[in-house]
């Protein structure tokens, strides 16, 4: 019998099916669609689920939908009507998504899964994140359960706190357009970059800065009673703006072109002065938080969370004793908190234990009808792929992976990467630059095994956990500055992932490529920019002849791809 959470309509859409008994599949729309960030309704997960578990209603417990629809829709409704109406097309436009949204998802539901409305339960916003964020600690009566995001049913920040008989109690809730997370998303919006992705390259940005306009910026986001000035945005009235005329009069010109570098040395100025903005404010928000319920431990979800930088900065102040994200802490990942919200609802007092970034579908099920040797020639064997691999990575070879469970969370972390020698600055470099066609303040993330980490790193303890999924930042060491400086950032810090599982190929390709002198691998995502992470063989076929990438790691060998 399983439990099934979906997170659909306003960001990435996913699903999350679980029994609770070692079956956990997450799903996201865009992997099979190859629309990234798809927000569609997720059929193409669904179908994929129903097919592969045999999906009807007498093996499914409940299904749990993330949100509670007309809640959600009515919030932005009810601001746009409840204040003078300045744009008639953004009203019109919410109106007419009345009957393509949410409320209707038990319809769209039907179309694909002949299911009881009995089994339909309804989550709340907020609550998913806080229920997914309880499926990754231990004593989790001991945490408090901070959410801050853009903006769900109406709310913007919300802690709760969960007893022991698993009751929970919401202690205090920020309300929209009071949003902390739609404050830093104008920014990036005013940068030119795109929103609910550009937020990455702020926070890079920001290390290039100085927080010049930091005096300014805290007459629009009070940091004390995290308060938005609203007269400088536009996000709750303009389909395609987030930012007001009158935040271009302050900060001159908006959308330049960031590669000139008068234009990139104010745009670093502006995205320091609103990492720390949002900085002070979350410094802020988690004293109230632990004031409130006497708890020193956090568990901290929401888009906000996915800013590593702010999380490494809040570690050195000490005003925590852990700070634990989980690996997806985004609207993703609430399709795991609606799952959890559905158990709840039935057990009454039983959580799901899900402390794993590994909840992603195996690889073979996503090939089961794909034959791999039409599209790669095996060139190793398993019982030597992994040392032949880590030669060719020493000699300065670039090489895919795609093998192991699929990671969830919106970064890769070894099991669907394109990997280098860190050691090898040409390799990363090219990987960053020319592979990759990243921004060049974007640094690539490293890898490295728990026993190595401390000759390289340092992380206050407080926030170590999450370099696991890379949800932190960590200092270099003098050590890496010499040897490994194209994956330092510009502050001295790098975005670190560290390999406990001594299970996993990357595990074993780190001790084979330590023998051969070098410790860290450099790690990133495997797609082309602004397309989808790889999903299945063809997706890696074609990303490798597009990326001219020749060697791919799967979970039985070394392979080429074919000339076809
Ligand atoms: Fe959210």
């Amino acid at each position: 019998m399983y439990y099934i959470g979906i997170s659909a309509y306003y960001h990435e859409s996913s699903v999350f099916l679980t029994d609770n008994n070692g079956t956990n599949c997450f799903l996201k729309e865009e992997s099979f669609s190859r629309i990234k960030g798809d927000k569609n309704f997720p059929k193409r997960c669904l179908n994929f689920l129903i097919k592969r578990f045999d999906l009807k209603d007498e093996n499914i417990h409940f299904i749990s939908f993330y949100e509670k629809p007309f809640k959600s829709w009515w919030e932005i409704f009810y601001y746009s009507i409840k204040n003078p109406i300045k744009n008639k097309n953004f009203l019109i436009n919410h109106l007419k998504y009345f009957n393509k949204g949410p409320i209707f998802f038990f319809t769209e539901l039907s179309k694909y899964i002949n299911i009881s409305k009995k089994k339909i339960v309804y989550s709340s916003h907020h609550l998913s994140h806080c229920l997914y964020g309880l499926t990754v600690v231990d004593n989790f009566s001991e945490y408090v359960y901070l959410t801050c995001d853009g903006v769900g049913e109406g709310e913007t920040i919300s802690a709760y706190t969960i007893n022991n008989d698993y009751k929970i109690k919401k202690i205090w809730t920020n309300f929209y357009p009071n949003s902390l997370g739609l404050f830093y998303s104008s920014i990036t919006d005013f940068l030119g970059f795109e929103v609910n992705e550009g937020e990455f390259k702020v926070m890079s940005l920001s290390s290039f800065g100085k927080p010049r306009y930091e005096t300014e910026l805290k007459k629009i986001f009070n940091i004390d009673d995290f308060k938005i000035e609203i007269d400088y945005f536009e996000f709750h009235k303009n389909l395609n703006k987030s930012f007001s005329k009158k935040l271009s009069d302050m900060f001159g010109e908006p959308y330049l072109n960031i590669n000139e570098e008068s234009n990139f040395k104010k745009y670093a100025d502006i995205a320091c002065s609103a990492q720390s903005i949002l900085e002070q404010a979350m410094q802020n928000v988690i004293k109230q938080v632990i004031k409130m319920s006497g708890k020193t431990k956090i568990v901290l979800t929401g888009g906000v969370a996915l800013n590593c930088k702010m999380i490494h900065n809040l570690s050195k102040l000490n005003i925590f004793e852990e700070l634990v994200v989980p690996p997806s802490p985004g609207d993703s990942g609430s399709a795991i908190g609606a799952a959890n919200f559905a158990y709840l609802n039935q057990t009454k007092n039983k959580t799901l234990n899900l402390n794993t970034i590994l909840l992603g579908p195996k690889k073979e099920i996503i090939n089961e009808r794909i034959n791999k040797d039409n599209l790669f020639s095996k060139i190793s064997s398993s019982d030597t792929f992994i040392q032949d691999a880590a030669n060719k990575l020493i000699k300065g070879e670039i090489i895919a992976s795609y093998y192991g469970l699929t990671e969830v969370g919106p970064r890769s972390l070894g099991n669907t990467s394109i990997l280098c020698d860190a050691k090898n600055t040409e390799s990363v470099n090219n990987l960053n630059l020319k592979i990759k066609k990243r921004e060049h303040y974007q640094p690539l993330a490293p890898i490295v095994l728990e026993e190595d980490f401390e000759k390289y790193f340092y992380v206050n303890k407080s926030i170590k956990k999450n370099l696991e999924w890379m949800g932190c930042l960590c200092d270099a060491n003098q050590k890496l500055h010499e040897n490994h400086k194209s994956i330092i950032h510009i502050d001295g810090t790098s975005r670190t992932q560290l390999i406990k599982d001594k299970g996993t190929i990357t595990f074993k390709i780190l001790k084979e490529l330590k023998k051969r002198g070098s410790d860290i691998l450099v790690n990133t995502s495997f797609n082309i920019s602004k397309d989808p992470v790889v999903f299945d063989l063809f997706d890696v076929f074609v990303n490798m002849k597009r990326l001219n990438i020749q060697f791919v790691l799967l979970d039985d060998g070394l392979y080429q791809t074919k000339n076809i």
